[in-house]
């Protein structure tokens, strides 16, 4: 492919690594030449069934065939049959189907306004360093001024404390007109920070006490990602509302807002909407992800032992290497060099490893990886960032 082509044609938005995927199977990708990849990136934490997975496969084709879409003006099976499997698995009461993870955080927003409009509470509480999204209102909530600069004003009335500071949260919550507050249960793009296990529950306590709602957003963190199906079940917690999208669709873009009846019974007809969202299409494939994620868990945690194991004692020695943080199949490595120049180095030894911010490497691999596949991608990783290669 001319990759020169591209600022012809394309906004000039993304900064590529220099590489046409055209296919994969299983945890690899392969290039345009059949070079062989193995993939620990999962297209930004999406692909928990890796590639080609024949149950995938058979959900797509078969749906194909019947229905792709007809929007939310009739009722259709597969949307309603996915809502119940969140529903069983979270807690919560009822889902609304939307096509990002961005998307699912404008609904856990919008619910948030529509649940304090009759209590005159329309503030947000969120932290430094978070990442929300790209949409007016995500953008609005997340804690970094480089994304939220070039587009302000955003909106009005967000607060941000420093992630795991109870004593700030309670202060401000104290104030009394805030609607809700948004955690990460681990902060994802902003460099994975695990939440200290005191912080969640006292969030939960709080926002009980003054009567703000707990909006989780497990866009990253949700679908078996850390060996649980959602990270806030590592906690003795539940959110109000759960934001879902990433790893749900196992590749196809759909996001999901989860909610209980408190936050459902402030909701009217027409308050919000999809013409795309919970489509028969992407809603029966993400089905089959959700079931085959459930029967994954015990060999995620199994080999996310693994994987943090194996990165102790290979990498956290490595002079380059500051801080390892993660659980499950998601974790991040800080380096005192840039971490963009140790992906692009990585992608020699056909390896897919991503970044989140400037200095920290991270690791998000397929769900299906097995041990001897994480071997090799360590041994990789030990390689470059030694920088004998
Ligand atoms: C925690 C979190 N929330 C929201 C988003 C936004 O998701 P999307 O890019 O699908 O809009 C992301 C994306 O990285 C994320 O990690």
């Amino acid at each position: 492919m001319n990759f020169k082509e591209e600022s012809l044609y394309l906004a000039p938005l993304y900064n590529r690594f220099p590489l046409t995927i055209v296919r994969g199977e299983g945890v690899y990708v392969f290039d345009e030449n059949g070079n062989r990849y193995l993939d620990f990136a999962s297209g930004i934490a999406v692909n928990s069934l890796g590639y080609a997975h024949p149950k995938i496969i058979e959900a797509v084709t078969s749906q194909v065939k019947r229905l792709l879409h007809i929007s939310n003006l009739y009722y259709t099976e597969p949307q309603l049959e996915l809502a119940k499997k969140l529903v069983r698995l979270s807690g919560l009461n009822k889902a609304f189907f939307c096509n990002s993870g961005t998307e699912a955080i404008e609904a856990s927003l919008k619910f948030s306004r529509r649940w304090g409009k009759e209590r005159g509470k329309y503030k947000f509480i969120s932290t430094i360093n978070s990442f929300h999204g790209r949409t007016m209102g995500s953008l609005s909530v997340t804690g970094q001024k480089k994304y939220q600069e070039p587009f302000e004003p955003l909106l009005d009335g967000v607060t941000f404390i420093e992630f795991n500071d109870t004593k700030a949260l309670e202060e401000e919550l104290r104030k009394g007109d805030y609607c809700a507050v948004i955690l990460e249960p681990i902060q994802g793009e902003g460099g994975i920070n695990p939440a200290r296990k005191e912080f969640i529950e006292t969030a939960r306590y709080l926002c009980d006490k003054y009567d703000t709602l707990l909006i989780f957003d497990e866009v990253q963190t949700g679908i078996g990602r850390t060996g649980t199906m959602f990270a806030f079940q590592h906690f003795d917690v539940t959110p109000d509302i759960l934001a879902l999208a990433k790893g749900l669709g196992g590749g196809l873009p759909i996001g999901a807002t989860v909610i209980n009846n408190k936050v459902a019974e402030s909701l009217h007809y027409g308050d919000h909407a999809s013409t795309f969202g919970g489509n028969p299409f992407v809603t029966s494939v993400a089905s089959v992800v959700v079931d085959e994620v459930e029967n994954l868990l015990p060999h995620i945690n199994k080999v996310g032992r693994f994987l943090g194991n194996l990165l102790k004692e290979k990498i956290a020695p490595l002079d380059d290497v500051s801080d390892i943080r993660g659980i499950g199949l998601m974790y991040g490595i800080d380096t005192k060099s840039n971490a963009r120049s140790i992906c692009e180095r990585c992608i020699k030894e056909r390896l897919l490893v991503i970044t989140c911010g400037k200095n920290t490497v991270r690791i998000v691999p397929p769900l299906i990886i097995n041990e001897q596949e994480i071997e090799e991608g360590v041994y990789i990783l030990e390689k470059v960032i030694k920088g004998g290669i």
